[in-house]
């Protein structure tokens, strides 16, 4: 697919060599709280994180993302054996979107397996990340909630852990990703599993004891001294998750809770063998758009 077939006049592309990361502030003296947090002031909160953050995350676990691997989250599952997306001969030629695709590694193995992906971020530095690693992908630098496509421009989309758990409107986003597939696309996104939310977000032994409730929806918010948010994650439960799928005009084809592995002795965060042998640490949506 050429860009001029699926980018609108407005949208607009990445281009150039990694430079000086962006935001001064590295929220080291931020504020951890739970309140409400609209679409606006996540997203800002998500893109000045990112790019601030995104040397420091891309150095930590750039070696297990692999750069051409596709891993849907901490546990390592990977998409050559899960084949969420479908076989990878199925892949060949497919237009496909990955949205908060950070260093674009998940991009890079479907092009690998001959699909044609767009990989789509929020934050400029990440995408510095996807041109340090190789200018082999197309990237676009934009927000979820307001795509830069025509209806219509994608067989399959994806995301690992992208957007999904950051934005105050997913039902928003899923109707984006629904507008932009075309009928019969697949949309597969993995976000923190919501049980872990009712646990500190520790990978150690004090990580297992419930110490909030589930069903609070309040916002995770990290604020700086006048009370902007510089890093947001927004809590929906299983059912809202469910919910929010449906709301977006799609079909729920399965819901995946990856195993920890036995080969995976990494902790990512809050994410450890010992807590990843014990409750599920990802939930992966596989849905349908008729
Ligand atoms: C946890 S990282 C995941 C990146 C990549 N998929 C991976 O597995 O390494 C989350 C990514 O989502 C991006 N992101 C957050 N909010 C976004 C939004 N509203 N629109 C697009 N991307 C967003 C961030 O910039 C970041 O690169």
């Amino acid at each position: 697919m050429n860009q001029e077939d699926y980018l609108p006049e407005d949208a607009f592309e990445i281009a150039g060599q990694v430079g000086a990361a962006g935001g001064a502030d590295d929220g080291e003296d931020a504020e951890a709280t739970r309140r409400e947090a609209g679409e606006a002031e996540s997203s800002r909160a998500s893109r000045g994180w990112w790019d601030r953050n995104a040397d420091e995350y891309q150095s930590e676990h750039g070696a297990f993302l692999g750069d051409d691997r596709f891993v849907w989250g901490p546990e390592g599952l990977d998409e050559a054996e899960a084949a969420l997306l479908g076989s990878a001969a199925s892949l060949a030629g497919k237009d496909v979107l990955e949205i908060g695709a950070g260093a674009a590694q998940c991009s890079r193995w479907l092009a690998a397996r001959g699909a044609r992906p767009v990989a789509l971020d929020l934050s400029h530095r990440q995408l510095q990340h996807a041109l340090r690693i190789g200018d082999d992908v197309p990237l676009v630098e934009a927000d979820a909630g307001r795509l830069p496509f025509r209806d219509a421009s994608f067989d399959l989309a994806c995301s690992a852990y992208g957007a999904v758990p950051f934005v105050a409107d997913p039902v928003n986003v899923m109707r984006e990703v629904h507008r932009v597939l075309r009928p019969g696309g697949r949309w597969v996104f993995s976000v923190t599993h919501p049980i872990r939310w009712a646990f500190p977000d520790e990978p150690g032994p004090e990580g297992l004891s419930v110490a909030a409730s589930y069903f609070d929806r309040t916002p995770y918010v990290e604020q700086d001294e006048q009370g902007s948010a510089v890093y947001v994650e927004h809590h929906r439960t299983l059912g809202d998750r469910v919910r929010d799928v449906v709301a977006g005009g799609f079909r729920l084809v399965d819901l995946v809770e990856p195993e920890w592995p036995a080969w995976n002795d990494q902790e990512w965060g809050g994410w450890s063998p010992l807590r990843g042998n014990l409750i599920p640490g990802t939930a992966i949506f596989v849905c349908e758009r008729d």
